[in-house]
């Protein structure tokens, strides 16, 4: 099935980095608040088996027992989410071209996007293909509306050489052309980048003529992230295209991980390794992408992973991608808001 493919184990890189929070100048910051119980209970915003079999990371179907971890909505401390309006965001988005580009934990965002707009035109004669090996095409034709997810792990370039094998050039990319005559972009990379041993995806380090077997993985994330925030800066036009960046969402790949987990946990959270890359190069862009800053939130959602609830055997144990429904749905919501909620 297409939606399984390729989930990788996602190693957690070990070093914490402080930082500060700063608040969003636009006046709601919703990067921090908490998960209550939603007492309207409209969340869960769909029940995948029934409503979208068409999704996967659908927890309950993989025999997940507790219900809990479906019941929290996300609420940030100075404004309300408003509620995700399918129907709207199709009205708002006829005749457009969405793309997600990144990896699985981009692919599980666009996923849950499809539900949810699936469901706010249940009659809609959608279609969803597999354009390429690497894109994936949900499609309202009533809407003339495409929301896409194109895989690419690390948006830099990842090269096959004969004599030295993968080579991972930091500052290339020569991919960008499928990136274009596109309205929204939603970008993600950061996981593939955390990898180290066997799950790593790159033999080589490249930048400049250089070749470099080893370097601090999140030196080569921040040089990697700053080469796609030029190629943004030079390819893309604002006035065309929004750029968004779906920041890093957590993993809980360690010693407690995340089988039997059924509630949220509190906080406050330690900064989480990379999240202040990524703020100071979208900063530090001539035209910065719209951030959608979800590391908090999923740090505070131990119990929001499949763990061996993927329906590939028990001993699989994934702490990394997020049940659906769930937590990839406010990532949405955030989304929602952020695209037309005047935010
Ligand atoms: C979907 O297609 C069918 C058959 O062509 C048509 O009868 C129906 O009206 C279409 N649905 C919508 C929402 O346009």
């Amino acid at each position: 099935m297409v939606f399984t493919m390729w989930l990788r184990p996602l190693i957690l890189a070990s070093v914490f980095v402080w930082a500060v929070a700063t608040p969003s100048p636009q006046g709601c910051d919703f990067s921090h608040g908490r998960w209550i119980i939603d007492e309207a209970s409209l969340h869960p915003l769909y029940d995948a088996s029934r409503d979208c079999p068409f999704i996967g990371f659908d927890c309950s179907r993989y025999a997940r027992p507790d219900k809990d971890y479906l019941k929290y909505r996300w609420m940030p401390s100075g404004c309300d989410l408003p509620r995700f309006d399918g129907k709207k965001f199709l009205e708002r988005s006829i005749g457009k071209k969405i793309m997600f580009v990144g990896d699985s934990i981009s692919n599980n965002m666009w996923q849950s996007l499809t539900c949810l707009l699936h469901i706010a035109v249940p009659n809609s004669n959608y279609t969803l293909t597999s354009q390429t090996q690497e894109l994936l095409v949900f499609s309202v034709p009533e809407y003339k509306a495409s929301i896409m997810w194109l895989k690419n792990g690390f948006l830099v370039d990842l090269v096959h050489d004969k004599e030295r094998g993968r080579i991972l050039k930091l500052d290339s990319i020569s991919s960008g052309d499928q990136w274009k005559e596109v309205d929204v972009l939603i970008f993600n990379t950061y996981h593939w980048w955390t990898h180290t041993g066997q799950s790593q995806g790159w033999d080589y380090f490249q930048v400049g003529n250089e070749l470099r077997k080893e370097m601090d993985h999140m030196e080569a994330f921040k040089i990697g992230l700053s080469t796609w925030a030029k190629w943004v800066d030079s390819n893309i036009d604002p006035s065309k295209t929004r750029v968004l960046f779906q920041g890093i969402a957590a993993s809980h790949v360690d010693k407690k991980g995340c089988l039997r987990q059924t509630q949220p946990d509190e906080g406050p959270m330690p900064p989480y390794p990379g999240a202040d890359i990524v703020k100071s190069v979208i900063s530090n862009m001539a035209k910065p992408a719209e951030l959608l800053d979800i590391t908090l939130l999923t740090q505070l959602r131990r119990d929001g992973h499949p763990s061996i609830y993927t329906g590939r055997g028990t001993s699989f144990d994934d702490c990394s991608h997020w049940c659906l429904a769930g937590v990839p749905d406010a990532w949405n919501e955030i989304l929602y808001a952020v695209l037309f909620g005047n935010y």
